[in-house]
């Protein structure tokens, strides 16, 4: 082992930071040297261009430079590694006539065919040869690429999308230089990078480049706007490595000129499978900001294995996680980026997001832009989500002017990680398997009027027998159970929620005087449980039963971020029929008509809000005095159904109105029968309040008119009737009534007294 070497790294991009930070990093670099590096590169920096092969020897010699890393690929294509060797300095990279994998577009499909590597169908054409381009092109009769055989920066590809720009772009580029001609690809994209001591090759995770300008990858080319790693595709890294690395290292092991160095290959993963689009000869940028970020194992280790003849697949350890970096760039970029304007806001180093600098310097004492890649923030961690957020939140902190930063970088990750639709939370299944469920407890409240039930788009429910009617007036109504769910979910009671919602709207129709004819449900959750559905609607099965009603349908809805996990909501719609003639509140209602209170069995479905707070440090299986049962029970109580309790008194004919007791409780339900310039006394303990009202008013500090608005306090139904009636209609009722106060001619108020 060779120990504290000293380091250079070439170039001045943000994937060269990525490199010098790491090598920094290593106990075995006794000193970092970067040139030209930029103003967020460590070590020393120097100003000896990336190309200047004999200034880099000369600084080499200088600083007793042994290992030099050469990130991009000019100097390369320039023989900077040929005259390192020379020098007796090592290099990673390969060398000038190894380097024309990338350099030469032509000379690397020609390998590449030779080597029978998967690739699109090509011709290469030398400057000039316009007349025989545009033949081959209109020959062959497809979409194709044309491309700058010469090393263009990212930008000599041209995608055109008609044949006007077919001929332009190949007339342009065949006028500077020899072209390749390709035929267009339509596929995923990623990028595979693996290093190489010349005889062996160990790949990096796959990653993914975001090559274009814009957004959903539109616009111009650029030299990567963002990537992440690693990128989830249906080949694996080593599958690919194996069909367009290895062939390639062995070929120039054979042939007695080892490639050392990275060896970068750009994919397209077509309907026909993966094709080869290019070589280059160096780590990507952004790719190796992303993959670097993930190295676990110690880079000059890495480095110096590869250019010693060492290389083992244990010098390359990924970390678990994913990264993901996502580039900013200067105002104008592609094109001619504007430069010199001031960078701001760039956080400290955080363990979760580093930012490397690509063209930045220092002028008079601040951070400037000064290229078109400026900075790339990468973030790691445990998922790509978790990466993408961290990578997010330092980026856009980051300010200077004209800044262009792409929002989606990896936004095909989620389409190619998302396998089924049950992995989004929603299991198609379950649903089958509850509605089976709840068939048969629904088809218990089925009648022979029923045409379509449940499982049919629309329930139809055959109304002849409305004819029987003087004349039918239907009457609906819709409502929740509310927060009392949560309750019922949380203690895994949610029968009687079914009862609740059932009888609720029972009772809303029954203060018209309607009679109830079909209820259709509606059951949300976070995530359904068949099981659980069948509870709730078996629940409202028999609360339809009870009632004569229909459960003619309804729906279950599995909404996975929408309601919190293990929460359920129910609501349902009623349709009862009245007769016109008998529907109430009768208009004689006036002052002096007497109030009878009706006993209610629990809060029904109101006041849950207050009550889950006012109980939440008892345990709900407690029972406090002065409870009869364990207070989960009183509190789940089911709500009651009123038509069996009134069904008399309705035929007395002596019932003015009807006040069901929900939302608002006395002071609010009261008003709603009550003609204009009527108001109600009500006389406060005139009713045996029941246990759990008590306990609550113990507890309670909210004031009297606060609680019984809250509450129901007792009375769930009140029946207004003339005082002379008041006897009759209280016999009519099968159980225990209070008068509870009378009507008054005071403007609509209410008053408890
Ligand atoms: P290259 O520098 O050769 O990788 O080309 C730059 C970009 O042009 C690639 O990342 C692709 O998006 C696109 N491209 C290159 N070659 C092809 C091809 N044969 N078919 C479709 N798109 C291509
Ligand atoms: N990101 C692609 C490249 O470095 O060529």
């Amino acid at each position: 082992m060779t120990n504290g070497l000293n380091i250079l790294v070439v170039g001045s991009g943000a994937r060269e930071h990525a490199l010098a930070s790491k090598i920094s990093e290593s106990p075995r670099c006794a000193h970092l040297h970067v040139t030209p590096g930029n103003a967020g590169t460590p070590g020393t920096r120097h100003a000896v261009p990336a190309t200047d092969i004999d200034g880099i020897i000369a600084l080499c010699n200088t600083n007793r430079v042994s290992l030099v890393v050469v990130g991009p690929e000019a100097p390369l294509a320039a023989g900077l590694v040929d005259a390192l060797l020379a020098a007796g300095i090592a290099a990673f990279g390969p060398t000038q006539a190894l380097a024309r994998l990338e350099s030469d577009k032509s000379h690397a499909r020609n390998i590449a065919h030779t080597l029978n590597m998967p690739s699109p169908r090509f011709a290469s054409f030398t400057q000039g040869n316009e007349a025989e381009a545009l033949a081959w092109w209109k020959n062959f009769g497809a979409n194709i690429v044309v491309k700058q055989s010469g090393l263009a920066g990212g930008k000599g590809v041209v995608v055109p999308n008609s044949t006007d720009e077919t001929t332009l772009a190949i007339r342009e580029a065949i006028a500077v230089g020899d072209i390749v001609l390709e035929e267009r690809l339509i596929g995923t994209e990623c990028s595979l990078i693996a290093v190489s001591d010349g005889k062996t090759s160990v790949a990096f995770p796959l990653a993914q480049d975001h090559k274009r300008i814009g957004e959903g990858d539109t616009g111009l080319n650029t030299g990567g706007m963002g990537a992440y790693a690693p990128a989830p595709v249906q080949f694996s890294a080593d599958e690919l490595h194996g069909m367009f690395i290895t062939p390639v290292i062995n070929h120039f092991a054979s042939a007695g000129t080892p490639f050392t160095g990275a060896l970068f290959a750009g994919i397209m993963l077509t309907a026909n499978g993966p094709r080869l689009l290019e070589y280059n000869c160096r780590f990507g940028d952004p790719e190796a900001q992303v993959l670097l970020s993930l190295l676990e194992s110690d880079i000059v280790d890495l480095l110096v294995a590869c250019t010693t003849g060492s290389l083992k697949p244990t010098h390359l350890s990924i970390r678990e996680g994913s990264a993901l970096g996502v580039v900013l760039a200067s105002s104008n970029y592609p094109n001619t980026p504007r430069t010199g304007d001031i960078i701001t806001n760039l956080p400290s180093t955080n363990p979760m997001c580093s930012v490397f600098h690509g063209g930045t310097e220092i002028q008079n004492g601040s951070l400037v832009t000064a290229g078109g890649r400026v900075l790339t923030c990468v973030g790691v961690g445990a998922t790509l989500e978790e990466a993408r957020t961290h990578a997010y939140a330092t980026a856009s902190r980051i300010s200077f002017d004209g800044v262009q930063m792409r929002r989606d970088i990896a936004w095909r990750a989620p389409g190619a990680t998302i396998k089924s639709y049950a992995s989004t939370g929603v299991d198609i299944d379950e649903g089958t398997r509850a509605v089976d469920l709840i068939k048969a407890s629904i088809t218990k409240t089925a009648t022979s009027q029923v045409l379509r039930g449940v499982g049919a788009f629309g329930g139809a429910l055959d109304v002849s027998f409305l004819k029987e009617f003087d004349h039918p007036v239907l009457v609906g109504s819709t409502d929740g159970v509310g927060t009392k769910v949560e309750l019922a979910a949380r203690t895994g009671r949610i029968r009687g929620t079914g009862h609740d919602i059932v009888n609720h709207c029972v009772n809303d129709v029954l203060v018209q005087r309607a009679y109830p004819l079909f209820f259709l449900d509606y059951l949300a959750s976070s995530h359904l449980n068949a099981d659980n559905v069948a509870e709730v609607v078996g629940g409202m099965a028999d609360a339809c039963a009870a009632a004569g009603c229909v459960l003619l349908g309804g729906e279950t809805a599995e909404m996975p971020g929408v309601y919190a996990e293990g929460a359920f909501d129910i609501a349902g719609t009623l349709v009862g029929v009245a007769e016109r003639e008998q529907l109430l509140p009768l208009p004689t209602i006036a002052a002096g008509d007497v109030l009878i209170g009706v006993a209610s069995n629990g809060p029904h479905t109101n006041g849950y809000s207050y009550l889950r707070k006012l109980f939440a440090w008892i345990p709900m299986e407690s029972q406090p005095v002065p409870l009869d049962r364990p207070l989960v029970e009183a509190l789940l109580e089911p709500h009651r159904n009123y038509l069996p309790v009134l069904k008399h008194a309705l035929d007395t004919e002596l019932v003015k109105a009807l006040v069901h007791i929900t939302g608002g409780g006395l002071p609010e339900n009261m008003p709603r029968v009550l003609p204009k310039g009527i108001g109600a006394n009500i006389n406060l303990g005139s009713w045996p309040m029941p246990p759990l009202f008590q306990l609550v008013s113990e507890l309670s500090t909210l004031d009297t008119d606060e609680l019984y608005r809250t509450l129901n306090m007792g009375v769930g139904m009140v029946v207004i009737v003339a005082p002379e009636h008041v006897q009759a209609v209280q016999k009519s009722i099968p159980e225990d009534t209070w008068i509870i106060g009378e009507l008054t001619n005071n403007h609509n108020k209410v008053l408890l007294k």
